[in-house]
């Protein structure tokens, strides 16, 4: 049998524990009659999961016929694919030709007759909403991966108008904690400001349990044991089962204990190759000064880390704030933090 755990990413795994209450939380919003919000930013670590989540949200979306799904590329420009699209949509493309939207001068289509000349995009768009809101359809559009560039910004702010002008649009855009932030902080864009953000935190232990307990068919100790060394981190959960996968032996009584203190090294060399030297990459001098401090143990107390560092506490509380935000520290119980990632501690002990 073929291993049912998955260690690449963007896919949805075999084996895949459901965030029902975000998606539930997005999809219910986006059908309800009058959504409060169109928009949802997705952050995350990398390795949490924000595209198979993101991939599942669109996936039971088209299953519905009400919507129109369309996953745009935040590297080039997001209007001009978004109304190619639009415009290119099968079950819509002849209801924009009798509507007589000619864009032509935009590259797309062919000259219509009588038609009406458009040579702006964000005026395209707007005309085909406005066909596609007739036809009591919502578009969903999804942008993974964000980062801050003028294509962002110009499908931002136009966003905004075409919000306001009551199009059934809707947006999920996805992003590492520091992306996302400078986005919601750009002067420009103030509206996605409010746009919620929802933050994918740890996979349910226990539901982490019962797959590999019905998987492996362990005991719930020694599935328990095993959820626990992947602290609930998602690529973590689907390494940590590849490897056992890979590495037991066909006979009825494992000692899943001894076996995962085997494939440790191996453990811990795929989350540093696929993650955790990138993470580590991206983080700030200052943070790194704080994880380091912090790997040395099990949790430790704020005023500690601060006074070994050398800190005053307001300078601290902005890099414990952030580190917390991006996803790798933790607070544990009252003026404690610990380090989130699973076997981070070991892979920053390895190299500094
Ligand atoms: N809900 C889930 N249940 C089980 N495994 C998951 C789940 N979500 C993600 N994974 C696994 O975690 C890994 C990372 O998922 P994904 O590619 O969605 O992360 P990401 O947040 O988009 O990372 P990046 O920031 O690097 O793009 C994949 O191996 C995927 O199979
Ligand atoms: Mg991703």
């Amino acid at each position: 049998m073929q291993n049912p755990f998955t260690i690449s990413f963007g896919k949805k795994p075999e084996q895949y524990i459901s965030r029902i209450s975000i998606t539930q939380e997005i999809t219910e919003m986006f059908n309800s009659e009058r959504p409060s919000t169109q928009a949802y930013m997705v952050v995350g670590v990398r390795g949490a999961g924000k595209t198979v989540m993101l991939s599942n949200i669109s996936k039971e979306l088209r299953e519905d016929a009400d919507w129109i799904v369309m996953e745009l590329n935040p590297t080039r420009d997001i209007l001009e694919s978004f109304a190619a699209k639009l415009y290119a949509l099968p079950e819509m493309n002849r209801l924009f030709i009798d509507a007589k939207l000619d864009l032509s001068l935009l590259g797309m289509g062919v000259t219509i007759e009588k038609g009406v000349k458009i040579s702006d995009v964000e005026q395209a768009i707007s005309s085909m909403m406005e066909v596609i809101k007739k036809k009591k359809k919502r578009v969903l559009v999804t942008i993974d991966e964000v980062t801050i560039n003028q294509y962002v910004r110009e499908f931002a702010s136009a966003f905004q108008i075409f919000i306001r002008s009551e199009y059934p649009l809707f947006l999920i855009m996805t992003g590492l904690y520091e992306n996302i932030n400078s986005i919601q902080n750009d002067k420009s864009l103030t509206f996605l400001y409010r746009t919620p953000k929802v933050v994918l935190e740890a996979l349910n232990i226990s539901a982490i349990t019962g797959t590999y307990k019905r998987v492996f068919k362990a005991t719930e100790e020694d599935a328990r044991y095993m959820a626990g060394l992947t602290k609930g981190y998602p690529f973590a959960f689907q390494v940590l089962g590849y490897l056992v996968w890979k590495r037991r032996e066909k006979k009825a009584d494992i000692d899943y204990r001894s076996l995962c203190e085997t494939i440790m090294p191996e453990y811990d060399q795929m989350l540093q190759e696929y993650v955790y030297e990138k993470i580590w990459d991206e983080l700030s001098v200052k943070e790194r000064q704080v994880v380091e401090k912090l790997s040395g143990a099990e949790a430790m107390k704020v005023k500690d880390i601060r006074d070994s560092i050398g800190y005053d506490s307001n300078t601290f509380t902005v890099y414990r704030n952030r580190l917390i935000k991006k996803g790798i520290v933790e607070s544990v119980g009252y003026g404690m933090l610990s380090i989130t990632l699973p076997r981070f501690d070991v892979f920053v002990q390895g190299i500094i």
